[in-house]
Protein backbone atom coordinates (compact mmCIF):
# COMPACT_ATOMS: atom_id res chain seq x y z
CA UNK A 1 0.00 0.00 0.00
CA UNK A 2 1.44 3.59 -0.90
CA UNK A 3 1.47 6.57 1.58
CA UNK A 4 -0.35 9.25 -1.11
CA UNK A 5 -1.20 12.10 1.66
CA UNK A 6 0.31 15.54 0.17
CA UNK A 7 2.96 17.80 1.46
CA UNK A 8 4.83 20.60 0.50
CA UNK A 9 7.58 20.86 -2.06
CA UNK A 10 10.43 22.01 -1.08
CA UNK A 11 13.20 23.88 -2.29
CA UNK A 12 17.30 23.21 -1.48
CA UNK A 13 20.59 24.97 -2.37
CA UNK A 14 23.51 23.17 -2.32
CA UNK A 15 27.42 24.83 -2.23
CA UNK A 16 30.01 23.26 -1.04
CA UNK A 17 32.07 24.93 1.29
CA UNK A 18 30.85 22.44 4.87
CA UNK A 19 33.07 24.37 7.26
CA UNK A 20 31.27 22.22 10.23
CA UNK A 21 33.78 19.33 9.28
CA UNK A 22 37.04 21.11 10.75
CA UNK A 23 36.97 23.06 14.57
CA UNK A 24 39.38 24.85 12.86
CA UNK A 25 37.71 26.30 10.71
CA UNK A 26 34.78 26.43 12.97
CA UNK A 27 36.75 29.03 15.23
CA UNK A 28 37.57 31.54 11.70
CA UNK A 29 33.17 31.35 11.80
CA UNK A 30 33.55 32.92 15.38
CA UNK A 31 36.25 35.08 14.43
CA UNK A 32 33.95 36.38 11.50
CA UNK A 33 30.97 36.93 14.14
CA UNK A 34 32.99 40.29 15.10
CA UNK A 35 33.08 41.46 11.34
CA UNK A 36 29.40 40.83 10.92
CA UNK A 37 28.36 42.60 14.39
CA UNK A 38 30.33 45.37 13.37
CA UNK A 39 29.54 45.70 9.52
CA UNK A 40 25.93 45.47 11.09
CA UNK A 41 26.42 48.04 13.72
CA UNK A 42 27.43 50.48 11.25
CA UNK A 43 24.64 49.75 9.06
CA UNK A 44 22.28 50.60 12.24
CA UNK A 45 24.00 53.68 12.91
CA UNK A 46 23.20 54.69 9.27
CA UNK A 47 19.63 53.89 8.85
CA UNK A 48 19.45 55.48 12.40
CA UNK A 49 20.65 58.64 11.30
CA UNK A 50 18.30 58.56 8.31
CA UNK A 51 15.61 57.61 10.75
CA UNK A 52 15.97 60.65 12.78
CA UNK A 53 16.07 63.11 9.65
CA UNK A 54 12.84 61.50 7.98
CA UNK A 55 10.83 61.68 11.32
CA UNK A 56 12.12 65.41 11.90
CA UNK A 57 10.55 66.06 8.68
CA UNK A 58 7.17 64.15 9.09
CA UNK A 59 7.16 66.09 12.41
CA UNK A 60 7.29 69.67 10.52
CA UNK A 61 4.70 68.18 7.77
CA UNK A 62 2.71 67.28 10.23
CA UNK A 63 3.30 70.69 12.03
CA UNK A 64 1.55 72.77 8.66
CA UNK A 65 -1.53 70.46 8.22
CA UNK A 66 -2.28 71.56 11.91
CA UNK A 67 -1.75 75.27 11.51
CA UNK A 68 -3.44 74.78 8.29
CA UNK A 69 -6.52 72.76 9.90
CA UNK A 70 -6.64 76.19 12.24
CA UNK A 71 -6.61 79.09 9.77
CA UNK A 72 -7.44 78.68 6.27
CA UNK A 73 -5.58 79.88 3.60
CA UNK A 74 -2.32 79.30 5.36
CA UNK A 75 0.03 79.58 2.43
CA UNK A 76 -1.16 83.26 1.69
CA UNK A 77 1.71 83.97 4.61
CA UNK A 78 4.96 84.39 2.05
CA UNK A 79 6.44 83.38 5.40
CA UNK A 80 4.95 80.51 5.68
CA UNK A 81 4.58 79.37 1.68
CA UNK A 82 8.51 79.92 2.25
CA UNK A 83 8.84 77.42 4.92
CA UNK A 84 6.58 75.06 3.03
CA UNK A 85 8.80 75.16 -0.27
CA UNK A 86 11.92 74.85 1.86
CA UNK A 87 10.32 71.93 3.58
CA UNK A 88 9.60 70.02 0.39
CA UNK A 89 12.71 71.37 -1.51
CA UNK A 90 15.32 71.92 0.43
CA UNK A 91 14.36 68.87 3.51
CA UNK A 92 12.34 66.47 1.68
CA UNK A 93 14.37 66.41 -2.07
CA UNK A 94 18.01 66.45 0.30
CA UNK A 95 16.56 63.67 2.13
CA UNK A 96 15.51 61.51 -0.86
CA UNK A 97 18.21 61.87 -3.29
CA UNK A 98 20.31 61.28 -0.29
CA UNK A 99 18.77 57.86 0.14
CA UNK A 100 18.81 57.44 -3.35
CA UNK A 101 22.86 57.06 -4.18
CA UNK A 102 22.08 54.45 -1.89
CA UNK A 103 26.20 54.33 -1.59
CA UNK A 104 26.17 52.95 1.92
CA UNK A 105 23.98 50.73 1.44
CA UNK A 106 26.23 48.83 -1.36
CA UNK A 107 28.76 48.85 0.85
CA UNK A 108 27.09 47.15 3.56
CA UNK A 109 26.09 44.57 1.18
CA UNK A 110 29.16 44.30 -0.09
CA UNK A 111 31.11 44.05 3.23
CA UNK A 112 28.84 41.17 4.30
CA UNK A 113 28.96 39.47 0.76
CA UNK A 114 32.69 39.99 0.10
CA UNK A 115 34.15 40.60 3.22
CA UNK A 116 33.26 37.97 5.41
CA UNK A 117 33.62 34.23 5.68
CA UNK A 118 30.14 33.29 6.19
CA UNK A 119 28.69 30.09 6.32
CA UNK A 120 26.10 28.95 3.89
CA UNK A 121 23.15 26.50 3.45
CA UNK A 122 25.48 23.40 2.73
CA UNK A 123 27.49 24.32 6.48
CA UNK A 124 23.92 24.61 8.09
CA UNK A 125 22.86 21.35 7.05
CA UNK A 126 25.77 19.87 7.45
CA UNK A 127 26.10 20.81 11.06
CA UNK A 128 22.22 19.64 11.87
CA UNK A 129 23.01 16.24 10.57
CA UNK A 130 25.91 16.43 12.86
CA UNK A 131 23.97 16.93 15.55
CA UNK A 132 21.57 14.30 14.69
CA UNK A 133 24.43 11.83 14.45
CA UNK A 134 25.72 12.62 17.65
CA UNK A 135 21.79 12.42 19.19
CA UNK A 136 22.00 8.90 17.63
CA UNK A 137 25.85 7.54 18.71
CA UNK A 138 25.65 8.94 22.18
CA UNK A 139 21.99 8.41 22.86
CA UNK A 140 21.14 12.28 23.68
CA UNK A 141 17.60 13.00 23.44
CA UNK A 142 16.34 16.54 21.63
CA UNK A 143 14.81 17.12 25.28
CA UNK A 144 18.27 17.37 26.41
CA UNK A 145 19.28 19.79 23.84
CA UNK A 146 16.72 22.06 23.92
CA UNK A 147 17.03 22.52 27.58
CA UNK A 148 20.58 23.03 27.09
CA UNK A 149 21.35 20.55 29.53
CA UNK A 150 24.25 18.63 27.87
CA UNK A 151 27.18 17.98 30.34
CA UNK A 152 30.21 20.23 29.13
CA UNK A 153 32.25 22.66 29.85
CA UNK A 154 30.94 24.32 27.46
CA UNK A 155 27.41 25.22 27.94
CA UNK A 156 24.52 26.22 25.34
CA UNK A 157 21.42 28.19 25.98
CA UNK A 158 17.91 26.59 25.47
CA UNK A 159 16.68 26.41 21.88
CA UNK A 160 13.43 27.72 20.46
CA UNK A 161 10.21 26.35 19.29
CA UNK A 162 11.61 27.31 15.53
CA UNK A 163 14.94 26.02 15.88
CA UNK A 164 13.41 22.92 16.79
CA UNK A 165 11.32 22.64 14.45
CA UNK A 166 14.78 23.57 11.73
CA UNK A 167 16.83 20.84 13.25
CA UNK A 168 13.07 18.60 12.36
CA UNK A 169 12.89 20.51 9.02
CA UNK A 170 16.43 19.62 7.66
CA UNK A 171 15.80 15.99 8.80
CA UNK A 172 12.64 15.77 6.57
CA UNK A 173 14.31 17.19 3.74
CA UNK A 174 16.37 14.29 3.63
CA UNK A 175 13.45 12.08 3.94
CA UNK A 176 15.25 10.88 7.78
CA UNK A 177 11.54 10.76 9.19
CA UNK A 178 13.00 9.53 12.44
CA UNK A 179 15.09 12.29 13.39
CA UNK A 180 11.97 15.27 12.03
CA UNK A 181 9.57 13.38 14.35
CA UNK A 182 11.49 13.54 17.64
CA UNK A 183 12.45 17.44 16.45
CA UNK A 184 9.06 18.22 15.77
CA UNK A 185 7.58 17.01 18.49
CA UNK A 186 10.29 18.66 20.39
CA UNK A 187 9.34 21.87 18.41
CA UNK A 188 5.24 21.18 19.84
CA UNK A 189 6.60 21.08 23.66
CA UNK A 190 8.15 24.15 22.90
CA UNK A 191 5.89 25.92 21.74
CA UNK A 192 3.19 25.12 24.94
CA UNK A 193 6.02 26.75 26.53
CA UNK A 194 6.55 30.36 24.52
CA UNK A 195 2.58 30.56 24.71
CA UNK A 196 1.48 33.95 23.20
CA UNK A 197 4.53 34.61 21.79
CA UNK A 198 5.45 31.31 19.43
CA UNK A 199 8.42 31.43 17.37
CA UNK A 200 7.34 29.43 14.80
CA UNK A 201 3.68 29.03 13.35
CA UNK A 202 1.71 26.60 15.30
CA UNK A 203 0.28 25.40 11.95
CA UNK A 204 3.43 24.73 10.76
CA UNK A 205 4.83 22.56 13.13
CA UNK A 206 1.58 20.28 13.05
CA UNK A 207 1.84 20.20 9.01
CA UNK A 208 5.41 18.66 9.04
CA UNK A 209 4.71 16.71 12.40
CA UNK A 210 1.80 15.31 11.24
CA UNK A 211 3.03 14.67 7.51
CA UNK A 212 6.62 12.77 9.02
CA UNK A 213 4.77 10.65 11.62
CA UNK A 214 2.32 9.35 9.10
CA UNK A 215 5.68 8.67 6.74
CA UNK A 216 6.60 6.44 10.15
CA UNK A 217 4.03 4.65 10.19
CA UNK A 218 1.41 6.22 12.74
CA UNK A 219 -1.60 6.85 10.74
CA UNK A 220 -3.94 7.20 13.89
CA UNK A 221 -1.35 9.87 15.40
CA UNK A 222 -0.73 11.94 12.16
CA UNK A 223 -4.88 12.01 12.14
CA UNK A 224 -5.28 13.56 15.38
CA UNK A 225 -2.21 16.10 14.78
CA UNK A 226 -3.72 16.76 11.12
CA UNK A 227 -7.29 17.33 12.82
CA UNK A 228 -5.96 19.84 15.40
CA UNK A 229 -4.46 21.79 12.78
CA UNK A 230 -7.60 22.02 10.83
CA UNK A 231 -9.30 23.24 14.27
CA UNK A 232 -7.00 26.09 14.18
CA UNK A 233 -6.99 26.77 10.18
CA UNK A 234 -10.79 24.87 9.18
CA UNK A 235 -9.30 26.46 5.46
CA UNK A 236 -6.73 24.17 5.12
CA UNK A 237 -7.59 22.13 2.58
CA UNK A 238 -4.51 19.59 1.98
CA UNK A 239 -4.90 19.29 5.64
CA UNK A 240 -8.84 18.17 5.07
CA UNK A 241 -7.68 16.40 2.58
CA UNK A 242 -5.42 14.31 4.51
CA UNK A 243 -8.05 13.45 7.32
CA UNK A 244 -10.13 11.55 4.72
CA UNK A 245 -7.20 9.82 3.67
CA UNK A 246 -6.17 8.75 7.34
CA UNK A 247 -9.26 8.26 7.95
CA UNK A 248 -9.66 5.90 5.89
CA UNK A 249 -6.68 3.95 6.04
CA UNK A 250 -7.60 3.66 9.43
CA UNK A 251 -10.91 2.01 8.39
CA UNK A 252 -8.98 -0.46 6.13
CA UNK A 253 -6.58 -1.52 8.75
CA UNK A 254 -9.66 -2.44 10.57
CA UNK A 255 -11.15 -4.09 7.95
CA UNK A 256 -8.18 -6.19 7.51
CA UNK A 257 -8.04 -6.92 10.95
CA UNK A 258 -11.85 -8.28 10.57
CA UNK A 259 -10.48 -10.36 7.63
CA UNK A 260 -12.60 -8.69 5.16
CA UNK A 261 -10.20 -7.60 2.86
CA UNK A 262 -8.23 -10.29 0.78
CA UNK A 263 -4.65 -8.55 1.77
CA UNK A 264 -2.41 -11.06 4.27
CA UNK A 265 -2.09 -8.82 7.56
CA UNK A 266 0.91 -7.08 8.44
CA UNK A 267 0.72 -6.89 12.46
CA UNK A 268 4.53 -4.94 12.29
CA UNK A 269 2.84 -1.73 11.08
CA UNK A 270 -0.11 -0.97 13.36
CA UNK A 271 -1.35 2.54 12.44
CA UNK A 272 -2.38 2.90 16.01
CA UNK A 273 0.82 1.96 17.96
CA UNK A 274 3.28 4.79 18.04
CA UNK A 275 6.44 3.92 16.42
CA UNK A 276 10.00 5.82 15.29
CA UNK A 277 12.06 3.06 13.67
CA UNK A 278 15.57 4.68 13.30
CA UNK A 279 16.54 4.41 9.32
CA UNK A 280 17.91 1.22 7.86
CA UNK A 281 22.10 1.59 7.78
CA UNK A 282 24.34 0.56 5.08
CA UNK A 283 26.53 -1.21 8.16
CA UNK A 284 23.66 -3.13 9.20
CA UNK A 285 23.99 -4.51 12.51
CA UNK A 286 27.72 -3.27 12.85
CA UNK A 287 26.30 0.04 13.50
CA UNK A 288 25.05 -0.75 17.13
CA UNK A 289 28.47 -2.29 17.95
CA UNK A 290 30.00 0.70 16.44
CA UNK A 291 27.94 2.91 18.52
CA UNK A 292 27.74 1.09 22.03
CA UNK A 293 31.73 1.20 21.70
CA UNK A 294 32.21 4.54 20.82
CA UNK A 295 29.63 5.15 24.10
CA UNK A 296 32.01 3.44 25.57
CA UNK A 297 29.34 0.88 27.22
CA UNK A 298 31.09 -2.30 28.37
CA UNK A 299 31.57 -4.90 26.11
CA UNK A 300 31.63 -7.81 26.93
CA UNK A 301 34.87 -10.45 25.98
CA UNK A 302 37.66 -11.89 27.30
CA UNK A 303 40.88 -10.15 29.07
CA UNK A 304 44.01 -11.79 27.43
CA UNK A 305 46.98 -12.07 30.18
CA UNK A 306 49.51 -11.70 27.71
CA UNK A 307 48.92 -7.48 27.95
CA UNK A 308 51.36 -5.34 29.50
CA UNK A 309 53.04 -1.90 30.38
CA UNK A 310 56.49 -0.87 29.90
CA UNK A 311 59.15 1.23 29.02
CA UNK A 312 60.42 0.28 25.64
CA UNK A 313 63.99 0.71 24.51
CA UNK A 314 64.81 -2.61 21.62
CA UNK A 315 66.25 0.11 19.78
CA UNK A 316 68.81 2.52 19.74
CA UNK A 317 67.10 5.55 19.27
CA UNK A 318 65.42 4.78 21.99
CA UNK A 319 67.95 4.03 24.56
CA UNK A 320 68.20 7.52 26.20
CA UNK A 321 64.43 8.19 26.06
CA UNK A 322 62.49 4.70 26.18
CA UNK A 323 58.72 4.63 25.07
CA UNK A 324 56.23 3.91 27.46
CA UNK A 325 54.77 1.16 25.34
CA UNK A 326 51.50 -1.10 26.52
CA UNK A 327 49.95 -3.20 24.16
CA UNK A 328 45.61 -3.39 24.83
CA UNK A 329 45.09 -6.16 22.69
CA UNK A 330 46.75 -9.21 21.91
CA UNK A 331 45.16 -10.52 19.10
CA UNK A 332 45.29 -8.63 16.49
CA UNK A 333 48.50 -7.15 18.52
CA UNK A 334 47.18 -2.96 19.19
CA UNK A 335 49.35 -1.36 20.83
CA UNK A 336 49.48 2.01 22.74
CA UNK A 337 52.19 4.60 23.03
CA UNK A 338 52.03 6.82 25.87
CA UNK A 339 53.43 10.62 25.16
CA UNK A 340 55.52 9.67 22.41
CA UNK A 341 55.22 13.32 20.85
CA UNK A 342 56.26 16.39 22.49
CA UNK A 343 53.55 19.52 22.66
CA UNK A 344 56.38 21.16 20.30
CA UNK A 345 56.06 18.48 17.84
CA UNK A 346 52.31 18.82 17.85
CA UNK A 347 52.37 22.29 17.21
CA UNK A 348 54.67 22.25 14.32
CA UNK A 349 52.31 19.57 12.64
CA UNK A 350 49.79 21.30 13.19
CA UNK A 351 50.49 25.20 11.79
CA UNK A 352 52.61 22.91 8.93
CA UNK A 353 49.18 20.90 8.10
CA UNK A 354 46.45 24.32 8.79
CA UNK A 355 46.96 25.58 5.54
CA UNK A 356 46.16 22.52 3.81
CA UNK A 357 42.91 20.94 5.36
CA UNK A 358 40.74 19.67 2.54
CA UNK A 359 37.68 17.76 2.98
CA UNK A 360 38.51 14.78 3.14
CA UNK A 361 37.66 12.21 0.33
CA UNK A 362 37.33 8.15 0.00
CA UNK A 363 37.47 5.88 -2.94
CA UNK A 364 33.84 5.08 -4.34
CA UNK A 365 33.86 0.88 -4.15
CA UNK A 366 31.69 1.20 -6.84
CA UNK A 367 33.85 3.75 -9.62
CA UNK A 368 36.94 3.55 -7.98
CA UNK A 369 37.08 7.68 -8.07
CA UNK A 370 37.49 9.68 -4.90
CA UNK A 371 34.94 11.72 -3.72
CA UNK A 372 33.11 12.78 -0.63
CA UNK A 373 31.32 11.02 1.39
CA UNK A 374 28.68 11.19 4.33
CA UNK A 375 30.29 8.46 6.42
CA UNK A 376 33.96 10.32 6.84
CA UNK A 377 33.54 13.63 8.01
CA UNK A 378 36.70 15.78 8.77
CA UNK A 379 39.47 17.69 6.94
CA UNK A 380 42.81 16.38 6.23
CA UNK A 381 46.40 17.38 4.64
CA UNK A 382 49.34 15.50 3.95
CA UNK A 383 52.36 16.38 4.63
CA UNK A 384 56.26 15.14 3.31
CA UNK A 385 59.31 14.92 5.74
CA UNK A 386 60.57 17.39 3.06
CA UNK A 387 58.66 20.46 5.04
CA UNK A 388 60.84 20.26 8.47
CA UNK A 389 63.31 18.26 10.57
CA UNK A 390 60.70 17.77 13.51
CA UNK A 391 58.88 15.26 10.41
CA UNK A 392 61.91 13.33 9.09
CA UNK A 393 62.50 12.44 12.57
CA UNK A 394 59.23 11.75 14.03
CA UNK A 395 59.56 9.43 11.03
CA UNK A 396 62.51 7.75 11.76
CA UNK A 397 61.12 7.25 15.29
CA UNK A 398 58.45 4.97 14.01
CA UNK A 399 61.35 3.08 12.51
CA UNK A 400 62.61 2.07 15.40
CA UNK A 401 59.67 1.76 17.59
CA UNK A 402 57.75 -0.06 14.81
CA UNK A 403 60.89 -2.40 13.94
CA UNK A 404 59.65 -1.79 10.42
CA UNK A 405 60.97 0.31 7.36
CA UNK A 406 59.90 3.09 6.17
CA UNK A 407 60.88 3.65 2.77
CA UNK A 408 57.69 2.87 1.21
CA UNK A 409 55.38 4.29 4.03
CA UNK A 410 53.08 7.28 2.67
CA UNK A 411 53.55 10.58 3.88
CA UNK A 412 51.93 11.95 6.97
CA UNK A 413 48.24 12.83 6.82
CA UNK A 414 46.61 15.12 9.20
CA UNK A 415 43.32 15.70 9.98
CA UNK A 416 41.03 17.53 12.16
CA UNK A 417 37.70 17.12 12.58
CA UNK A 418 34.95 19.38 13.25
CA UNK A 419 30.99 18.87 15.13
CA UNK A 420 30.33 15.33 14.79
CA UNK A 421 33.39 14.33 12.48
CA UNK A 422 33.96 10.95 12.02
CA UNK A 423 34.93 8.18 9.70
CA UNK A 424 33.03 5.04 9.80
CA UNK A 425 34.18 1.36 10.05
CA UNK A 426 36.32 0.88 7.69
CA UNK A 427 39.57 -1.19 6.52
CA UNK A 428 42.71 0.69 6.02
CA UNK A 429 44.34 -2.19 4.03
CA UNK A 430 43.39 -2.82 -0.32
CA UNK A 431 41.10 -5.69 -0.08
CA UNK A 432 40.92 -7.96 -3.40
CA UNK A 433 37.53 -6.83 -3.85
CA UNK A 434 38.66 -3.06 -4.59
CA UNK A 435 38.38 -1.93 -7.83
CA UNK A 436 41.83 -1.22 -9.46
CA UNK A 437 45.14 -2.16 -8.25
CA UNK A 438 44.87 -0.19 -4.98
CA UNK A 439 48.69 0.72 -4.24
CA UNK A 440 50.45 -1.11 -7.23
CA UNK A 441 53.74 -3.47 -6.79
CA UNK A 442 56.33 -1.07 -5.88
CA UNK A 443 55.15 -0.25 -2.47
CA UNK A 444 52.37 -3.14 -1.81
CA UNK A 445 49.32 -3.26 0.70
CA UNK A 446 49.47 -1.23 3.95
CA UNK A 447 51.05 -3.53 6.34
CA UNK A 448 50.43 -1.37 9.18
CA UNK A 449 48.64 2.04 10.65
CA UNK A 450 50.51 4.46 13.17
CA UNK A 451 48.16 7.09 14.74
CA UNK A 452 49.08 10.04 16.78
CA UNK A 453 46.62 11.69 18.79
CA UNK A 454 47.23 15.43 18.61
CA UNK A 455 44.36 16.37 21.12
CA UNK A 456 42.24 15.18 23.22
CA UNK A 457 38.37 15.80 22.34
CA UNK A 458 36.83 16.84 25.71
CA UNK A 459 33.80 14.15 24.75
CA UNK A 460 33.75 11.61 21.84
CA UNK A 461 36.47 10.78 18.64
CA UNK A 462 37.48 7.46 20.13
CA UNK A 463 39.44 5.21 18.04
CA UNK A 464 37.36 1.68 17.48
CA UNK A 465 37.30 -1.69 16.14
CA UNK A 466 33.64 -3.41 16.06
CA UNK A 467 34.97 -7.11 15.10
CA UNK A 468 36.99 -7.03 18.48
CA UNK A 469 35.57 -4.64 20.58
CA UNK A 470 38.11 -2.09 21.42
CA UNK A 471 38.56 1.26 21.81
CA UNK A 472 41.06 3.58 22.06
CA UNK A 473 40.44 6.92 23.82
CA UNK A 474 41.92 9.74 21.96
CA UNK A 475 44.61 10.85 24.45
CA UNK A 476 47.12 13.68 23.50
CA UNK A 477 50.76 13.41 23.03
CA UNK A 478 49.75 9.22 22.39
CA UNK A 479 49.76 7.61 19.26
CA UNK A 480 48.35 3.49 18.57
CA UNK A 481 49.76 1.14 16.38
CA UNK A 482 48.56 -2.12 14.88
CA UNK A 483 49.45 -4.49 11.45
CA UNK A 484 46.67 -4.66 9.04
CA UNK A 485 47.79 -7.88 7.28
CA UNK A 486 48.66 -10.80 8.63
CA UNK A 487 52.40 -11.55 7.67
CA UNK A 488 51.75 -13.39 4.97
CA UNK A 489 50.77 -10.50 3.36
CA UNK A 490 46.40 -11.24 3.51
CA UNK A 491 44.39 -9.24 4.71
CA UNK A 492 43.44 -9.23 8.93
CA UNK A 493 39.41 -8.21 8.65
CA UNK A 494 39.52 -7.62 12.97
CA UNK A 495 41.71 -4.68 12.07
CA UNK A 496 38.44 -2.89 10.96
CA UNK A 497 38.10 0.47 12.95
CA UNK A 498 36.26 3.59 12.64
CA UNK A 499 37.17 7.38 14.12
CA UNK A 500 33.93 7.70 16.51
CA UNK A 501 32.30 11.55 15.78
CA UNK A 502 33.49 14.02 18.24
CA UNK A 503 31.09 14.89 21.13
CA UNK A 504 32.41 18.01 22.39
CA UNK A 505 36.02 19.59 21.79
CA UNK A 506 38.47 19.34 18.85
CA UNK A 507 40.20 16.26 17.27
CA UNK A 508 43.72 16.70 15.58
CA UNK A 509 45.09 13.30 14.17
CA UNK A 510 48.30 12.61 12.34
CA UNK A 511 48.68 8.92 10.29
CA UNK A 512 51.02 7.39 8.79
CA UNK A 513 50.49 4.18 6.62
CA UNK A 514 53.36 1.78 6.07
CA UNK A 515 53.85 -0.68 3.47
CA UNK A 516 54.58 -4.47 2.42
CA UNK A 517 57.85 -3.83 0.00
CA UNK A 518 60.99 -3.69 2.24
CA UNK A 519 59.69 -5.40 5.29
CA UNK A 520 60.60 -8.76 4.01
CA UNK A 521 63.39 -9.49 6.31
CA UNK A 522 61.76 -6.98 9.08
CA UNK A 523 58.58 -9.37 9.62
CA UNK A 524 58.75 -12.78 8.01
CA UNK A 525 55.86 -15.25 6.97
CA UNK A 526 55.55 -17.79 9.21
CA UNK A 527 55.73 -21.32 8.49
CA UNK A 528 51.70 -21.65 7.97
CA UNK A 529 49.61 -19.28 6.50
CA UNK A 530 47.52 -17.99 8.40
CA UNK A 531 43.47 -18.32 8.27
CA UNK A 532 41.93 -14.98 6.87
CA UNK A 533 38.63 -15.52 5.55
CA UNK A 534 37.67 -12.65 3.08
CA UNK A 535 34.80 -12.20 4.68
CA UNK A 536 33.32 -8.99 2.66
CA UNK A 537 31.60 -6.10 5.36
C1 LIG B 1 7.96 14.51 22.90
O1 LIG B 1 8.83 15.28 23.73
C2 LIG B 1 8.70 15.06 25.10
C3 LIG B 1 9.62 16.05 25.80
O2 LIG B 1 10.91 15.99 25.32
C4 LIG B 1 9.04 13.64 25.42
O3 LIG B 1 8.89 13.39 26.79
C5 LIG B 1 8.15 12.71 24.61
O4 LIG B 1 8.55 11.39 24.80
C6 LIG B 1 8.26 13.03 23.13
N1 LIG B 1 7.33 12.25 22.37
C7 LIG B 1 7.67 11.70 21.23
C8 LIG B 1 6.59 10.99 20.52
O5 LIG B 1 8.78 11.76 20.75
C1 LIG C 1 60.04 -4.51 17.96
O1 LIG C 1 60.97 -5.50 18.31
C2 LIG C 1 61.16 -5.68 19.72
C3 LIG C 1 62.21 -6.73 19.99
O2 LIG C 1 63.11 -6.87 18.96
C4 LIG C 1 59.86 -6.08 20.37
O3 LIG C 1 60.04 -6.18 21.76
C5 LIG C 1 58.82 -5.04 20.08
O4 LIG C 1 57.59 -5.43 20.60
C6 LIG C 1 58.69 -4.84 18.58
N1 LIG C 1 57.73 -3.77 18.35
C7 LIG C 1 56.64 -3.90 17.61
C8 LIG C 1 55.75 -2.75 17.50
O5 LIG C 1 56.40 -4.93 17.02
Amino acid sequence: MKLSFFFIVLYMGAVRSEMFTSYEEMKRLADSQHQVAEHLSNFVEFCDKRLNIAKKIVGEFKKFSQESSKQTNIVGNPVNAFLLIKLMVKDLQNFVDSLNTMDELKKFVRDIKEDVFLPDNEDYEGVIKAMHRLEDTYLIQPNDIRLGNLKTQHPSRPLSAFECFELGRIAYENKDYYHAVRWMNESLVQLEIEGDSPSVSLVQVLDYYAFTTAKQGNIKHALDLTKKLVSIEPDHERARYNIDYFEKELKDYKKKLQGELGDPLDLSINPYIFKNPRPEHALGLERDVYEALCRGDPIPGKVSKNLYCRYASYHPMLKIAPVKEELINDNPKIWLYHEIITENQIEIMKNLARPKLKRAIVRSPITGQYETAEYRISKSGWLTDNEHPTLRFLTSLLGAVTNLSMSTAEEWQIANYGIGGQYEPHFDFARKSDPGDAFGTEIGNRIATWLFYLDSPEVGGATVFPPIGIRVNPIRRSAAFWYNLYPSGDGDYRTRHAACPVLFGTKWVSNKWIHMVGQEFLRKCNLKREDSPEVDY
